[in-house]
């Protein structure tokens, strides 16, 4: 079982992958992660040198090249599903799950910033307008996932028995 966290940044996939993986006894791969340690740049530092379109194109190839075990839990960036047939890839090749949260609560959790290009120099008030857009544009891919779950207080045990529920 392959499962892909999914959802708008700052909603926690980093953190629930590594536990939900934990649980599982299984690998935690980190896209975002991967991508930094192959190009030997951060996001940020990405998104500079080769764009925005640059990024999508690199986060995709990566999505769809990496030599996943069989076994696996993947934490995505925020906007890989929104792009090219991500979303529908991910749906094939294992379990989507959109870790969903309320544009307030996605602020208040935000705190690293200046890493996120998108978001580097945004006050709560602008981060604000900016996730109510975005999500707006966004849930039309994160809600094609194939478990949405609340994930404000959830925790991994939570978690793991809907994804196994679910299947
Ligand atoms: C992005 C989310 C980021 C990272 C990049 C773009 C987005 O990942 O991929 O800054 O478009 O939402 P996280 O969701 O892990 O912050």
């Amino acid at each position: 079982m392959k499962v892909f966290l999914i959802g708008f940044m700052g909603c926690g996939k980093s953190t629930k992958a590594k536990q939900l993986a934990h649980r599982l006894e299984c690998p935690v791969i980190d896209l975002d992660a991967e991508i930094v340690a192959k190009s030997g740049k951060t996001i940020a530092e990405y998104f500079e040198a080769y764009g925005e379109s640059g990024f999508r194109n690199y986060e995709s190839e990566m999505l769809k090249t990496y030599p996943y075990p069989e076994t696996c839990v993947i934490a995505t960036g925020g906007g890989l599903p929104c792009f090219f047939d991500n979303m529908d890839w991910m749906n094939a090749n294992g379990e989507t799950v959109y870790l969903q949260m309320e544009p307030a609560q996605l602020v208040s959790r935000l705190h690293n910033r200046h890493k996120r290009p998108l978001i580097k120099d945004m006050d709560d008030e602008q981060l604000l307008a900016f996730i109510q857009v975005k999500l707006k544009e966004r849930d039309q891919f994160y809600t094609k996932a194939k478990l949405i779950i609340n994930a404000f207080d959830l925790d991994a045990e939570k978690l793991e028995e809907e994804i196994v529920k679910g299947k």
